[in-house]
């Protein structure tokens, strides 16, 4: 399995060690760490690094954290210098701000160009922002995962015209989610399997800390709506994301 979207970090996790070994034995092929910030950034390269390409690193500048947005130089710089396999996770956030929505959108754009420059992936955050977010997708070609998609069928399917994955994570697990019918209209090479460690843990772990193997819950959940095997959406969500993230 994979985890295209984590945060694993020592702010978040008393023993990363102790973690890296218990994801291993429970069949967690590799880890897609996401940063927020150039701090975090720095971290999760550092990461990669330990672990030998376990955790792979997917830097970038959160909306949340716009008062970095001239922290772009350095993020390039260590995308020259490290491997790294996205630029994430980036986009529009306006349920906690509202009054800085041209702001977003210039950081988004900037690192989206950044994106292009380098030949990578980016992986989208979008929070009460899916109009918005659609409009810049459509006129920036670049491929890219719509991390916790929550919108309709129809916005999915428009995404995915223009050459995105939804990634799926715990949200889908819970009571009365929302996300059951993208899950059935929506084909299986278009979905890509995530958590947000350390947050929304799936069911039956709901409020504790999440982490990565906890894919399988979700992989689990996809196969009963889909009324499939786990072990096929395991394989084919695997390799969606292997063949994405050019790993
Ligand atoms: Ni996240």
């Amino acid at each position: 399995m994979i985890d295209t979207h984590a945060h694993i970090l020592n702010e978040y996790y008393d023993n990363i060690d102790e973690l890296v070994e218990t994801i291993k034995d429970k069949n967690v092929l590799y880890v897609l760490n996401a940063s927020s910030n150039y701090n975090e950034a720095l971290e999760i390269i550092e990461l990669s690094k330990k672990y030998n390409n376990f955790v792979l690193p997917v830097i970038g500048i959160h909306p949340e954290s716009i008062n970095e947005k001239d922290k772009l130089d350095d993020i390039e710089k260590l995308i020259k210098e490290n491997k790294v396999y996205a630029i994430g996770e980036i986009g529009l956030d306006y349920y906690w701000v509202k009054d800085n929505k041209e702001e977003q959108k210039e950081l988004f754009i900037k690192q989206i160009e950044l994106a292009k420059k380098y030949n990578l992936p980016i992986v989208v955050h979008s929070r009460d922002a899916i109009q918005d977010t659609f409009d810049i997708l459509k006129n920036h070609k670049v491929k890219g995962i719509l991390h916790a998609y929550s919108g309709s069928v129809e916005m999915a399917r428009e995404f995915i015209k223009l050459g995105y994955k939804l990634g799926i994570g715990g949200v889908l697990t819970f009571k009365n989610s929302k996300l059951y019918e993208v899950i059935e209209q929506i084909d299986l090479e278009n979905i890509v399997l995530e958590t947000d460690s350390p947050y929304l843990s799936p069911e039956p772990f709901r409020g504790k800390q999440n982490n990565p193997s906890n894919v399988y819950y979700v992989a689990k959940k996809i196969a009963e709506i889909k009324n499939i095997s786990v072990e096929e959406v395991i394989e084919k969500t695997t390799k969606t994301a292997i063949g994405f993230f050019d790993i």
